[in-house]
Protein backbone atom coordinates (compact mmCIF):
# COMPACT_ATOMS: atom_id res chain seq x y z
CA UNK A 1 0.00 0.00 0.00
CA UNK A 2 1.33 3.66 -1.00
CA UNK A 3 1.62 5.50 2.26
CA UNK A 4 1.69 8.87 1.07
CA UNK A 5 -1.59 10.92 2.06
CA UNK A 6 -3.12 8.10 3.92
CA UNK A 7 -4.91 9.07 7.00
CA UNK A 8 -3.24 7.20 10.10
CA UNK A 9 -4.13 6.79 13.54
CA UNK A 10 -1.43 5.90 16.10
CA UNK A 11 -2.02 4.56 19.75
CA UNK A 12 0.54 5.15 22.58
CA UNK A 13 1.48 7.87 20.49
CA UNK A 14 2.88 9.89 23.50
CA UNK A 15 5.82 8.34 23.75
CA UNK A 16 8.64 5.37 22.68
CA UNK A 17 7.20 2.80 19.59
CA UNK A 18 3.86 4.67 19.16
CA UNK A 19 5.60 8.31 18.67
CA UNK A 20 8.56 6.75 16.83
CA UNK A 21 5.48 4.78 14.55
CA UNK A 22 4.37 8.44 14.27
CA UNK A 23 7.35 10.01 13.18
CA UNK A 24 7.77 7.11 10.58
CA UNK A 25 4.33 7.24 9.36
CA UNK A 26 4.37 11.39 8.52
CA UNK A 27 8.10 10.93 6.87
CA UNK A 28 6.51 8.66 4.49
CA UNK A 29 3.67 11.37 3.72
CA UNK A 30 1.09 9.87 6.47
CA UNK A 31 -1.63 12.36 7.85
CA UNK A 32 -1.05 10.68 11.74
CA UNK A 33 -3.28 11.23 14.38
CA UNK A 34 -1.02 10.48 17.45
CA UNK A 35 -3.84 8.61 20.53
CA UNK A 36 -2.27 8.96 23.76
CA UNK A 37 -4.83 8.76 27.01
CA UNK A 38 -1.89 11.32 28.58
CA UNK A 39 -3.67 14.76 26.68
CA UNK A 40 -0.91 16.58 27.19
CA UNK A 41 1.99 14.55 26.24
CA UNK A 42 0.41 13.88 22.97
CA UNK A 43 -0.64 17.34 21.99
CA UNK A 44 3.39 18.20 22.87
CA UNK A 45 4.60 15.16 20.85
CA UNK A 46 2.12 16.04 17.71
CA UNK A 47 3.07 19.54 17.86
CA UNK A 48 6.96 18.36 17.18
CA UNK A 49 6.20 16.37 14.32
CA UNK A 50 3.72 18.73 12.71
CA UNK A 51 0.70 16.03 13.44
CA UNK A 52 -2.69 16.39 15.27
CA UNK A 53 -3.05 14.99 19.00
CA UNK A 54 -5.97 13.48 20.75
CA UNK A 55 -6.10 12.76 24.42
CA UNK A 56 -8.22 8.71 24.60
CA UNK A 57 -7.99 6.31 26.85
CA UNK A 58 -8.44 3.03 24.59
CA UNK A 59 -9.95 1.35 26.87
CA UNK A 60 -13.26 3.96 26.77
CA UNK A 61 -15.14 3.02 23.93
CA UNK A 62 -17.11 6.08 23.95
CA UNK A 63 -14.06 8.14 23.82
CA UNK A 64 -12.62 5.95 20.95
CA UNK A 65 -15.13 6.66 18.58
CA UNK A 66 -15.09 10.58 19.41
CA UNK A 67 -11.20 10.10 18.80
CA UNK A 68 -11.62 8.71 15.53
CA UNK A 69 -14.11 10.92 14.53
CA UNK A 70 -11.62 13.45 15.32
CA UNK A 71 -8.89 12.05 13.36
CA UNK A 72 -11.11 11.63 10.43
CA UNK A 73 -12.85 15.06 10.20
CA UNK A 74 -9.01 16.62 10.37
CA UNK A 75 -7.08 14.29 7.98
CA UNK A 76 -10.55 11.95 6.11
CA UNK A 77 -11.03 8.41 6.60
CA UNK A 78 -8.64 6.27 8.47
CA UNK A 79 -6.59 3.74 6.08
CA UNK A 80 -3.39 3.03 8.72
CA UNK A 81 -4.04 2.03 12.48
CA UNK A 82 -1.30 1.18 14.46
CA UNK A 83 -2.15 -0.02 18.19
CA UNK A 84 0.88 0.30 20.65
CA UNK A 85 -0.42 1.83 23.68
CA UNK A 86 0.46 -0.80 26.43
CA UNK A 87 1.19 -1.43 30.02
CA UNK A 88 3.52 -2.97 32.00
CA UNK A 89 2.65 -5.83 33.77
CA UNK A 90 4.83 -7.39 36.41
CA UNK A 91 3.28 -9.73 38.99
CA UNK A 92 3.44 -13.21 39.96
CA UNK A 93 0.84 -15.48 39.44
CA UNK A 94 1.15 -17.19 43.21
CA UNK A 95 3.38 -14.21 45.60
CA UNK A 96 4.81 -13.63 48.41
CA UNK A 97 1.19 -12.36 49.60
CA UNK A 98 -0.83 -15.57 47.61
CA UNK A 99 -2.58 -15.55 44.54
CA UNK A 100 -2.90 -12.50 42.16
CA UNK A 101 -4.67 -9.66 42.34
CA UNK A 102 -7.28 -10.52 40.07
CA UNK A 103 -8.14 -6.29 39.92
CA UNK A 104 -4.45 -5.55 38.85
CA UNK A 105 -4.66 -8.77 36.21
CA UNK A 106 -7.74 -7.34 34.90
CA UNK A 107 -6.18 -3.76 34.15
CA UNK A 108 -3.20 -5.38 32.09
CA UNK A 109 -5.49 -7.05 29.74
CA UNK A 110 -8.58 -4.47 29.95
CA UNK A 111 -5.41 -2.20 28.66
CA UNK A 112 -3.01 -4.01 26.43
CA UNK A 113 -5.78 -6.60 24.74
CA UNK A 114 -8.70 -4.94 25.17
CA UNK A 115 -8.25 -1.61 24.29
CA UNK A 116 -6.10 -3.11 21.17
CA UNK A 117 -9.28 -5.14 20.19
CA UNK A 118 -11.34 -2.06 20.77
CA UNK A 119 -9.53 0.57 18.66
CA UNK A 120 -8.51 -1.83 16.27
CA UNK A 121 -12.12 -3.23 15.41
CA UNK A 122 -13.57 -0.07 15.53
CA UNK A 123 -11.33 1.10 12.83
CA UNK A 124 -11.06 -2.42 10.97
CA UNK A 125 -15.60 -1.67 10.73
CA UNK A 126 -14.70 1.84 9.15
CA UNK A 127 -12.16 0.63 6.63
CA UNK A 128 -14.37 -2.51 5.18
CA UNK A 129 -16.60 0.16 4.20
CA UNK A 130 -13.88 1.92 2.07
CA UNK A 131 -13.16 2.03 -1.63
CA UNK A 132 -10.38 -0.37 -2.19
CA UNK A 133 -7.07 1.98 -3.40
CA UNK A 134 -5.57 -0.35 -5.38
CA UNK A 135 -5.69 -3.72 -7.95
CA UNK A 136 -5.38 -5.85 -5.12
CA UNK A 137 -8.31 -4.68 -3.52
CA UNK A 138 -6.67 -3.00 -0.21
CA UNK A 139 -8.60 -0.80 1.81
CA UNK A 140 -6.54 -0.64 5.04
CA UNK A 141 -4.10 -2.18 7.37
CA UNK A 142 -3.75 -3.15 10.91
CA UNK A 143 -0.52 -3.34 13.10
CA UNK A 144 -0.76 -4.28 16.78
CA UNK A 145 2.21 -4.53 19.19
CA UNK A 146 2.60 -8.22 21.22
CA UNK A 147 5.90 -8.61 22.56
CA UNK A 148 8.52 -11.49 22.36
CA UNK A 149 7.15 -12.79 26.18
CA UNK A 150 3.95 -13.74 24.26
CA UNK A 151 6.50 -16.61 23.74
CA UNK A 152 8.78 -17.22 25.83
CA UNK A 153 6.63 -16.26 29.22
CA UNK A 154 9.21 -15.24 31.80
CA UNK A 155 8.31 -15.90 35.15
CA UNK A 156 6.96 -12.51 37.01
CA UNK A 157 5.49 -10.92 33.79
CA UNK A 158 1.95 -12.87 33.95
CA UNK A 159 -0.66 -10.51 33.30
CA UNK A 160 1.69 -8.95 30.67
CA UNK A 161 1.99 -12.07 29.01
CA UNK A 162 -1.46 -13.05 28.90
CA UNK A 163 -1.98 -9.94 26.85
CA UNK A 164 0.39 -10.48 24.07
CA UNK A 165 -0.32 -13.59 23.81
CA UNK A 166 -3.83 -13.15 23.16
CA UNK A 167 -3.00 -10.38 20.79
CA UNK A 168 -0.17 -12.83 18.87
CA UNK A 169 -3.25 -15.00 18.83
CA UNK A 170 -5.69 -12.71 17.29
CA UNK A 171 -3.19 -11.67 14.15
CA UNK A 172 -4.33 -14.56 11.92
CA UNK A 173 -8.02 -14.52 13.21
CA UNK A 174 -8.70 -11.33 12.13
CA UNK A 175 -6.59 -11.25 9.09
CA UNK A 176 -8.90 -14.25 8.29
CA UNK A 177 -11.78 -11.95 9.12
CA UNK A 178 -11.13 -9.10 7.52
CA UNK A 179 -9.36 -10.65 4.06
CA UNK A 180 -12.74 -10.69 2.20
CA UNK A 181 -12.76 -6.78 2.73
CA UNK A 182 -9.33 -6.26 1.81
CA UNK A 183 -7.85 -5.20 5.33
CA UNK A 184 -4.93 -6.97 6.21
CA UNK A 185 -3.45 -7.27 9.95
CA UNK A 186 -0.44 -7.92 11.47
CA UNK A 187 1.54 -7.83 14.44
CA UNK A 188 5.14 -6.50 15.79
CA UNK A 189 6.80 -8.32 18.45
CA UNK A 190 8.96 -6.61 20.09
CA UNK A 191 12.43 -7.44 22.29
CA UNK A 192 14.14 -4.94 24.27
CA UNK A 193 13.46 -1.56 23.27
CA UNK A 194 14.83 1.82 24.85
CA UNK A 195 11.65 3.58 25.91
CA UNK A 196 10.43 4.23 29.42
CA UNK A 197 8.13 0.92 29.41
CA UNK A 198 11.39 -0.57 29.35
CA UNK A 199 12.48 1.09 32.98
CA UNK A 200 10.06 -1.90 34.69
CA UNK A 201 12.21 -4.44 32.71
CA UNK A 202 14.63 -6.00 35.63
CA UNK A 203 17.98 -4.92 35.99
CA UNK A 204 19.41 -9.00 35.63
CA UNK A 205 16.78 -9.78 32.52
CA UNK A 206 18.22 -6.72 30.80
CA UNK A 207 21.77 -8.08 31.46
CA UNK A 208 21.19 -11.08 30.58
CA UNK A 209 20.02 -10.46 27.53
CA UNK A 210 22.74 -8.22 26.36
CA UNK A 211 24.81 -10.86 27.35
CA UNK A 212 25.71 -11.86 23.79
CA UNK A 213 22.40 -13.66 23.49
CA UNK A 214 21.58 -11.19 20.49
CA UNK A 215 23.11 -9.47 17.67
CA UNK A 216 23.35 -6.82 17.39
CA UNK A 217 24.14 -6.73 21.28
CA UNK A 218 21.95 -3.71 22.25
CA UNK A 219 18.67 -2.26 22.88
CA UNK A 220 16.42 -1.55 19.84
CA UNK A 221 15.82 1.92 18.78
CA UNK A 222 12.33 3.07 18.43
CA UNK A 223 13.35 4.60 14.98
CA UNK A 224 14.19 0.92 13.95
CA UNK A 225 10.37 -0.48 14.98
CA UNK A 226 8.88 2.39 12.90
CA UNK A 227 10.65 1.31 10.13
CA UNK A 228 9.60 -2.06 10.19
CA UNK A 229 6.06 -0.65 9.65
CA UNK A 230 6.36 1.20 7.08
CA UNK A 231 7.69 -1.89 5.29
CA UNK A 232 4.72 -4.03 6.48
CA UNK A 233 2.42 -1.32 4.94
CA UNK A 234 3.98 -1.54 1.82
CA UNK A 235 4.13 -4.91 1.42
CA UNK A 236 0.70 -6.07 0.73
CA UNK A 237 2.15 -10.10 0.87
CA UNK A 238 2.59 -9.55 4.50
CA UNK A 239 -0.98 -10.57 6.23
CA UNK A 240 -2.18 -12.60 9.57
CA UNK A 241 1.78 -13.03 10.49
CA UNK A 242 3.71 -11.93 13.89
CA UNK A 243 6.97 -10.41 12.91
CA UNK A 244 9.77 -10.21 16.27
CA UNK A 245 11.71 -7.60 16.05
CA UNK A 246 14.34 -9.01 18.72
CA UNK A 247 18.03 -8.84 17.41
CA UNK A 248 17.62 -13.07 17.30
CA UNK A 249 16.88 -12.84 21.43
CA UNK A 250 15.09 -16.03 23.00
CA UNK A 251 14.33 -15.23 26.64
CA UNK A 252 15.16 -17.10 29.68
CA UNK A 253 12.64 -18.45 32.79
CA UNK A 254 13.48 -15.56 34.39
N1 LIG B 1 9.95 -1.06 24.86
C1 LIG B 1 10.04 -2.38 24.79
O1 LIG B 1 11.11 -2.96 25.01
C2 LIG B 1 8.84 -3.19 24.39
C3 LIG B 1 9.01 -4.56 24.19
C4 LIG B 1 7.94 -5.34 23.82
C5 LIG B 1 6.69 -4.75 23.65
N2 LIG B 1 6.53 -3.42 23.86
C6 LIG B 1 5.18 -2.88 23.66
O2 LIG B 1 5.23 -1.76 22.80
C7 LIG B 1 4.14 -0.88 23.10
C8 LIG B 1 4.69 0.52 23.27
O3 LIG B 1 5.49 0.54 24.43
P1 LIG B 1 6.65 1.60 24.65
O4 LIG B 1 7.87 0.82 24.90
O5 LIG B 1 6.64 2.60 23.58
O6 LIG B 1 6.18 2.21 26.07
P2 LIG B 1 5.82 3.69 26.49
O7 LIG B 1 5.46 3.62 27.92
O8 LIG B 1 6.89 4.62 26.05
O9 LIG B 1 4.51 4.03 25.61
C9 LIG B 1 3.25 3.52 25.89
C10 LIG B 1 2.25 4.64 25.68
O10 LIG B 1 0.92 4.08 25.83
C11 LIG B 1 0.12 5.02 26.49
N3 LIG B 1 -1.01 4.36 27.13
C12 LIG B 1 -0.98 3.51 28.18
N4 LIG B 1 -2.22 3.14 28.51
C13 LIG B 1 -3.06 3.77 27.63
C14 LIG B 1 -4.47 3.79 27.48
N5 LIG B 1 -5.28 3.10 28.28
N6 LIG B 1 -5.00 4.53 26.46
C15 LIG B 1 -4.20 5.24 25.66
N7 LIG B 1 -2.85 5.28 25.77
C16 LIG B 1 -2.30 4.55 26.75
C17 LIG B 1 1.07 5.67 27.50
O11 LIG B 1 0.58 6.93 27.97
C18 LIG B 1 2.36 5.77 26.70
O12 LIG B 1 2.47 7.02 26.05
C19 LIG B 1 3.47 -1.43 24.36
O13 LIG B 1 2.31 -2.15 23.99
C20 LIG B 1 4.52 -2.36 24.93
O14 LIG B 1 3.93 -3.39 25.68
C21 LIG B 1 7.57 -2.62 24.23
Amino acid sequence: MKIDGLSAIVTGAASGLGLAAAHALRDAGAKVALIDRDEERVARAAEAIGCIGIGCDVTDSVAVVRALDAAEATNGLVRINMNCAGIPGGMRLVGRDGPVDMEAFAEVINVNLLGTVSVMTKCAARMMELNPLNEDGERGIIINTASITAFEGQIGQGAYVASKGAIASLTLQAAREFMPRGVRVMTIAPGLFRTPIAEHIPQEVIDGMLDGRMFPNRFGEPAEFGRLAVDIIRNPMLNGEIIRLDAGVRLQAR
